[in-house]
């Protein structure tokens, strides 16, 4: 195909240099990867630090735990922490026929952008098409082989990394993740419109932080409001997955990059993962 007649538009691809367009190839290689993954679940939130990635992080483990084969991308590609929730802020995948080999931990196959910066101070400084480029290759370009789910984490809003995201994997399915307060409510409609444009079905809302568990007794003791998200789900004719509660162990174990679910799996936060995962499942 001439440069002419190359109708994506798009800057990532070789056309102008080289006079062939190569979306069709990496279509054609995203189609047949995502057709050996059962689920993709894809978590998204309108808003920042309300737990997304260690939903996906421990919710992808839980997966595991439960004998599913299960893979996670970190598509947040300007404040990836999956690395160090998992300790692996100094691993390099390795290549095999030109595809990436994702790093395995914790039982699942991990692939983020921070895997292949000099430094994890590097900040990233790409536009939306390079962003769109590098989603492309971590779907079509890793080897991630049969996998029961795929699940990604995605940075807060409604920006490049979810469309791209939503875009490229028509058959994913959304978490969407809050906050128990009201004031979180907006973002949320906000991420449900944002899925509802793009036909992209959604699993259903998790509350996150949504009381404190004691860490002796395992008591609930509701600090702030709880139930928000509940509402929300309600409101909105959405599922709702469950409540996690905030449980102080959340921050240490991320930090030591020891997985909660796995070290401290049998807290009430930890078994609040455990439902979640059987209803998600379950569908
Ligand atoms: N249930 C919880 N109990 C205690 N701490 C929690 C809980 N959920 C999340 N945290 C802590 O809150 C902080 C933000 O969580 P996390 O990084 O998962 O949010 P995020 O939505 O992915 O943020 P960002 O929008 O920046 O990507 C982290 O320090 C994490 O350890
Ligand atoms: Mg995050």
């Amino acid at each position: 195909m001439s440069e002419s007649e190359c109708t994506h538009n798009c800057s990532t691809c070789a056309s102008k240099k080289n006079g062939s367009c190569g979306q069709d190839a990496t279509t054609k290689a995203i189609s047949e990867q995502l057709a050996k993954i059962k689920h993709k679940i894809v978590v998204l939130s309108g808003k920042g630090g309300v737990g997304k990635s260690t939903c996906a992080v421990n919710l992808a483990i839980s997966l595991a735990m439960e004998g599913h084969k299960v893979g996670l991308l970190d598509v947040d590609l300007h404040g990836p922490s999956v690395p160090t929730m998992l300790k692996l802020q100094n691993a390099v995948p390795e290549t095999e026929d030109d595809k990436i080999i994702p790093i395995h931990a914790a039982g699942i196959s991990v692939i983020s952008v921070a895997f292949f910066l000099h430094s994890n101070d590097d900040p990233v400084i790409w536009r939306g098409p390079m962003k769109q480029g590098a989603i492309q290759q971590f779907i079509a370009d890793v080897k991630w082989g049969e996998l029961d789910y795929l699940v990604i984490d995605c940075p807060p809003g409604t920006g490049d990394e979810p469309l791209g995201v939503c875009q490229m994997i028509p058959d994913a399915e959304a978490v969407i993740v809050t906050t128990p307060q009201e004031v979180a409510a907006s973002d949320v409609r906000r991420s449900v419109n944002f899925c509802r444009q793009l036909n992209l079905s959604i699993l259903g809302v998790i509350e996150n932080m949504s009381g404190f568990a004691c860490p002796h007794c395992g008591e609930i003791t509701y600090i702030f409001k709880q139930g928000g998200g509940e509402k929300l789900a309600e409101q909105m004719n959405l599922n709702f997955l469950g409540k996690i509660p905030i449980d102080p162990g959340i921050g240490d174990c991320s930090d030591a990059g020891t997985p909660f679910v796995h070290f401290r799996g049998k807290t009430a936060t930890a078994i609040a993962f455990q439902d979640i995962v059987s209803k998600i499942a379950g569908e």
